[in-house]
């Protein structure tokens, strides 16, 4: 059968409240449709503003097959393009970041301005016209800070992401940060694992007990449904609104990504041992409230994040295999807080490096056994696991939605 037939199958036979069979963890047939119609379609968040504060400043990231490079131009404006040059295809950027001039390829040396235009190849002939040999261009758009890139020909209207999530993301000043300190790991499981994990707290209390002296594991703060009814959520949501800072739990139509405002335990300011904050210097001068907790941002299939009052984490997703998937996580902190005097490393990253170690073992292991023949897939909590069972929820329909519309599958069926 045709294997988006197959996959199309195994999404309307899954039992309502039960895990995805096998194949969507480990297949390379699965994965690679994963990537076709998820990861290739849709708008990823990859990176910050902060992180090409000035022109030239560019980064690289790889997304399954593209190498894409990003970009802050002349007048300001950040592009992204494919990594990939239009004289022999050779990648042009393969630091993971730096500053340039002008983009060279390091093959014949092409020269490309920084909005992509082929300004200069060397004795090409006098018939060669420069002009149809710019740099192709990825989609891109920046919210609060948070830029996003689109590999589709054709992008989705990033016109509902900005509306939902820019006043949420406004008062913090995203853009006049800079990054304190980043980390990329490598989780050996697939992206869906890794979203799963992400999206419950059923697992907090015995795995994290670093991240548990300040995180309520409670699924109205985690999960989908219930923060409405929650008493202490609410009073958080309506001093922090007075406070001038958007917090009430909002979602897209399709469940794609969500912002809300939550309390830390024992009034807690930030993810540290002691709750105390971890930066000196705050991060928005916009913020005056005191105890604001953590917004919580979620954006699939690329993104989680907290946003806190002295500092704030993103965490980016990018699948390298059906079995291994790249998290790199980054601490914001104000773009003139110093290392050293405001604030220090160690503190500033302990929780989340701890916690992310122990999700990484986490998947490991969940992926380590899915793959037992003997596997088969269970019930999630009700209670504790509504996020999860979003999360599928969103990640189903998208994919039969995308699958369906394909017209080579009606003729297979
Ligand atoms: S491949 Fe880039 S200049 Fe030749
Ligand atoms: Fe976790």
């Amino acid at each position: 059968m045709d294997i988006r037939n197959e996959l199309i199958r195994n999404l309307k036979n899954r039992k309502p409240g039960y895990g995805l069979e096998q194949a969507f963890y480990s297949d390379p047939d699965y994965y690679r449709l994963d990537m076709e119609n998820i990861f290739y379609r849709d708008w990823l968040f990859i990176g910050h503003d902060c992180e090409v504060a000035k022109p030239g400043n560019y980064f690289t990231l790889q997304v399954g097959d593209y190498p894409v490079v990003i970009v802050r131009d002349r007048q300001g404006q950040i592009r992204a393009f494919h990594n990939s040059c239009r004289h022999r295809g050779s990648r042009i950027c393969s630091a993971e970041k730096g500053t340039s001039a002008k983009l060279v390829c390091p093959y014949h040396q092409w020269t490309y301005e920084l909005d992509g235009r082929l300004l200069f190849a060397r004795q090409m002939g006098d018939d060669f016209d420069a002009s149809q040999h710019s740099l192709k261009t990825v989609h891109c758009e920046s919210v609060g800070g948070y830029i996003f890139i689109c590999l589709a020909p054709v992008a989705p209207d990033f016109g509902p992401t900005r509306a939902l999530l820019e006043p949420y993301l406004a008062p913090h000043r995203l853009t006049e940060t800079k990054v304190a300190f980043q980390s990329s790991i490598v989780e050996k499981g697939n992206w869906k694992l890794v979203w799963e994990n992400n999206r419950e707290c059923y697992h907090c209390v015995a795995n994290h007990p670093e991240l548990c002296k300040t995180f309520p594991e409670a699924p109205s703060v985690t999960g989908i449904q219930g923060s409405k009814d929650d008493p202490e959520i609410v009073a958080h949501w309506d001093k922090c609104e007075a406070a001038g800072l958007p917090s009430v739990f909002r979602i897209a139509e399709d469940g794609q990504y969500r912002a809300t405002r939550v309390p830390l335990l024992r009034d807690a300011e930030s993810y540290t041992l002691s709750g105390k904050r971890a930066v000196g210097r705050q991060l928005s001068d916009d913020v005056n409230a005191k105890h604001i907790g953590s917004l919580l941002l979620y954006h699939y299939p690329t993104t989680w994040n907290h946003i806190l009052g002295d500092h704030a984490i993103s965490f980016r997703v990018l699948p390298l295999g059906p079995n291994e998937t790249q998290v790199t996580t980054k601490w914001l902190v104000h773009k003139d807080a110093v290392e050293g005097v405001d604030y220090n490393i160690e503190e500033l990253t302990h929780v989340w490096l701890e916690t992310n170690d122990q999700d990484r073992r986490i998947v490991e292991e969940n992926a380590f056994g899915i793959r037992s023949p003997a596997y088969e897939p269970g019930p999630y909590s009700v209670e504790h696991e509504g996020g999860v069972l979003q999360f599928l929820e969103w990640y189903g329909n998208a994919m039969e939605t995308r699958l369906s519309g394909d017209k080579k599958l009606s003729k297979v069926a």
